[in-house]
């Protein structure tokens, strides 16, 4: 059936501007990394990705990893932009990204220049774009000069390939020194995307949320709700197809008695809220404002639609955040 975009899909989602840039970015974003690939049938991820975009999500995150197979998740999306999205190219944010290993070889992985401008040009082609809106290095590589990772992000730009720039997965002290280099490149850095959650405290306890406020990047924090454990999901076990069941990136063994018992008074202060663990959850990472976007996964439209009612409830207050503060340990659920 043909899609025709909902008329006010402009009108549910409040839009926060990335550091300093001119670019506004919806405050939850919707991620590809997982389940959008040979695994489930097109049909069930064209659904959910075009109902996020009648929902106001204009960003969707990909990179050439995810799927699985690596590379499917672009094509996924490729083919939704041939035949669904193709009259709102212009109201999408496409990042893509480079640098984790997909292949073979000495190419097909790192931040050398070959590779990352490799991939790039695989990842238009996958897409079915002449550019992509953020071009990430996906990850730091400490055997290639900084200056060369950099330059090959400055390049995609000039290139036209990219129209703006982001790191990811960057300790402070390296996101500092990319930033500085890609200023004095006349492409500032546009967003950093580290992990962030009630569970993942590393970017309030190494100083990144303070030195993207410095240095003039946003943040978009994936893995907001850590994948899952910060929903009621788990408080019972493991219901059958949730990600802890079927994916490499989430282990049962994380869902433990401290866990449980972690996440279950998480879900009681949530619910004193009259929300949900996933909304509390949410709302906790977008309550900084340093953080521009948080960007989400969903293996259905029911959790989609359920997580953006987030944004409807009155912020955390600081009791409420103090007692957040007693269960949101950081470490929980997570192989650090
Ligand atoms: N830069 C990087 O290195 C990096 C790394 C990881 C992720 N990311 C980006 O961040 C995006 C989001 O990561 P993520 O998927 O881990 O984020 P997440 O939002 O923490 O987890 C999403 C998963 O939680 C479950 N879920 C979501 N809402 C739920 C609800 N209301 N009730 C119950 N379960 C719910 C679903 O899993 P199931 O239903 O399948 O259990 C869903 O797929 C990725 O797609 C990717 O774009 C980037």
């Amino acid at each position: 059936m043909t899609y025709s975009a909902a008329e006010d899909r402009y009108e549910r989602l409040e839009y926060r501007r990335a550091g300093n840039s001119g670019l506004d970015l919806p405050a939850i974003s919707f991620g590809l990394w997982q389940k959008f690939g040979t695994d489930r049938s097109y049909a069930t991820q064209r659904e959910i990705l075009l109902r996020a975009f009648d929902l106001g999500i204009t960003h969707f995150d990909n990179a050439d990893r995810y799927g699985p197979p690596h590379r499917a998740a672009q094509q996924v999306f490729g083919r939704l932009l041939r035949a669904d999205l193709a009259p709102y190219r212009d109201e999408l944010i496409l990042t893509t990204k480079a640098g984790n290993p997909i292949g073979p070889g000495p190419y097909s992985k790192g931040g050398s220049r070959k590779s990352l401008l490799t991939s790039l040009e695989h990842s238009l082609r996958d897409l079915g774009t002449d550019h992509v809106d953020i071009f990430y290095s996906h990850s730091p590589d400490l055997t290639t000069p900084l200056e060369e990772t950099v330059g090959a992000l400055v390049s995609a730009v000039q290139q036209g390939k990219a129209l703006y720039v982001g790191i990811s997965n960057y300790a402070p002290e390296r996101a500092h020194e990319a930033a500085v280099l890609l200023r004095q490149a006349g492409v500032p850095l546009l967003v950093h995307q580290p992990r962030y959650s009630i569970f993942d405290r590393r970017p309030e306890l190494n100083g990144l949320l303070k030195l993207s406020a410095e240095d003039g990047f946003g943040l978009v924090v994936y893995s907001p709700l850590a994948q899952g454990l910060l929903t009621a999901k788990y408080l019972d076990g493991i219901p059958d197809g949730a990600r802890a069941q079927d994916s490499p990136f989430l282990s049962p063994d994380v869902i433990d008695d401290t866990y449980r018992q972690r996440a279950a008074a998480l879900n009681r202060i949530a619910a004193e809220r009259g929300q949900s663990l996933a909304q509390l959850a949410l709302q906790w990472v977008l309550r900084q404002p340093q953080v521009t976007s948080a960007l989400v996964g969903a293996s259905s439209t029911w959790q989609l639609e359920h997580n953006i009612q987030a944004l409807s409830f009155p912020p955390l207050t600081e009791p409420e955040l103090a007692l957040i503060d007693e269960y949101g340990v950081h470490g929980t659920g997570l192989r650090l």
